[in-house]
C-alpha cells in the first residue's frame, strides 16, 4: 500500500495529529459493543484501541510491517495483521470498515473500494477520512517550485498522493454498489509539533518521495528553500500549519 518508508517513532512522536483528529471521525463511526470492525490502515494502533474501548471487536490492518509490529507492541491484547488495502480478503465479513488518513496513500482507489465492499456484511457501513482535492496545496506547490529551480521537472515526480474530489470519490463508491449517505470536503489546518522543525519533519515523514534520489545536501537545500517559501503563509507564532483539506464519507453496503 505504501511506497513511503515509515519511521514509526517519528510517526508516533511528532505526528500525533494524524490520529488525534481521527478521534472526531470515531463519533461518525459510533462503534457499538459486540460489533466486528475493521480498522483499515491502522498505523500504530491508537484509534484501533479507541474502537475497542467502545466494546467492539476490532481488527487493525496495515501494509507496513513496522507499523503492525509497533501496534502489537502498543496494544498486545488487540488483533493486528499486515495486509494491503488494495488486495485483501477476509474470512468473515465485518459490521463496519473504518479508515483514517490512509486512502490518500493508495493510488488504486477502485481496487481498495472493491476489497472494502467484499469485506462488509449487507447493511453495514464504511466510514473514512482522507486527503481531498486541494489537500496540502501550498506545500505541494512549494516542493515542486523548489525542485524545478534545482533542475527537476514535475513529470519526473508525479504527485505521490491520491486526493480526489467529492464527486469523483462518491461516484466510484456508487459504481461499486455503495450508497453514500454522507460526504463532506473541508479545510482542516493542522498545527505541526516541534516548533521550527515542524515543516521539515512533515516533509521527511509525508513527502519523502520528493526527497528520494537527492543527496543529503540537496535534501537540506530543498527543505530550507521550501520553508522559506512557505513561511509567510503557513508559519504563525512559532508554529507550522499544514494546509490540510479532508474528505469524510459514510457509505452503506445496501445488500
Ligand atoms: C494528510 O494527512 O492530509 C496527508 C498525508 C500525506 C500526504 C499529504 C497529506
Amino acid at each position: 500500500m505504501l511506497e513511503n518508508k515509515w519511521n514509526t517513532d517519528l510517526y508516533e512522536d511528532k505526528h500525533t495529529f494524524v490520529w488525534q483528529y481521527g478521534e472526531d471521525l470515531l463519533k461518525l463511526l459510533s462503534p457499538q459493543p459486540g460489533e466486528r470492525i475493521l480498522d483499515l490502515g491502522c498505523g500504530t494502533g491508537q484509534l484501533t484501541e479507541k474502537i475497542a474501548l467502545c466494546g467492539s471487536v476490532v481488527t487493525g490492518i496495515d501494509a507496513d510491517p513496522s507499523m503492525i509490529e509497533k501496534a502489537k507492541h502498543n496494544y498486545p491484547h488487540l488483533q493486528f495483521a499486515v495486509a494491503d488495502a488494495s488486495n485483501f480478503q477476509v474470512e468473515q465479513p465485518f459490521d463496519a470498515v473504518f479508515s483514517n488518513a490512509v486512502l490518500h496513500w493508495i493510488p488504486k482507489p477502485d481496487a481498495v473500494i472493491q476489497c472494502i465492499y467484499q469485506a462488509m456484511k449487507p447493511r453495514s457501513r464504511f466510514v473514512a477520512e482522507f486527503g481531498g482535492k486541494g489537500n496540502v496545496h501550498e506545500i505541494t506547490i512549494a516542493l515542486y517550485g523548489v525542485l524545478a529551480e534545482m533542475g527537476y521537472t514535475s513529470p519526473e515526480m508525479p504527485i505521490p498522493w491520491y486526493f480526489p474530489s467529492i464527486s469523483e470519490y462518491t461516484t466510484r463508491l456508487e459504481q461499486h454498489g455503495f450508497e453514500v449517505t454522507f460526504a463532506v470536503l473541508f479545510d482542516r489546518p493542522s498545527r505541526l509539533s516541534d516548533g521550527d522543525a515542524g515543516m521539515a519533519n512533515w516533509i521527511r515523514m509525508f513527502g519523502s518521495r520528493f526527497l528520494s534520489g537527492l543527496s543529503a545536501e540537496q535534501q537540506t537545500h530543498l527543505i530550507l528553500a521550501v520553508e522559506q517559501r512557505l513561511k509567510p503563509v503557513l508559519y504563525h507564532d512559532g508554529t507550522w500549519i499544514a494546509d490540510n483539506r479532508r474528505i469524510r464519507i459514510v457509505a452503506m453496503k445496501s445488500s
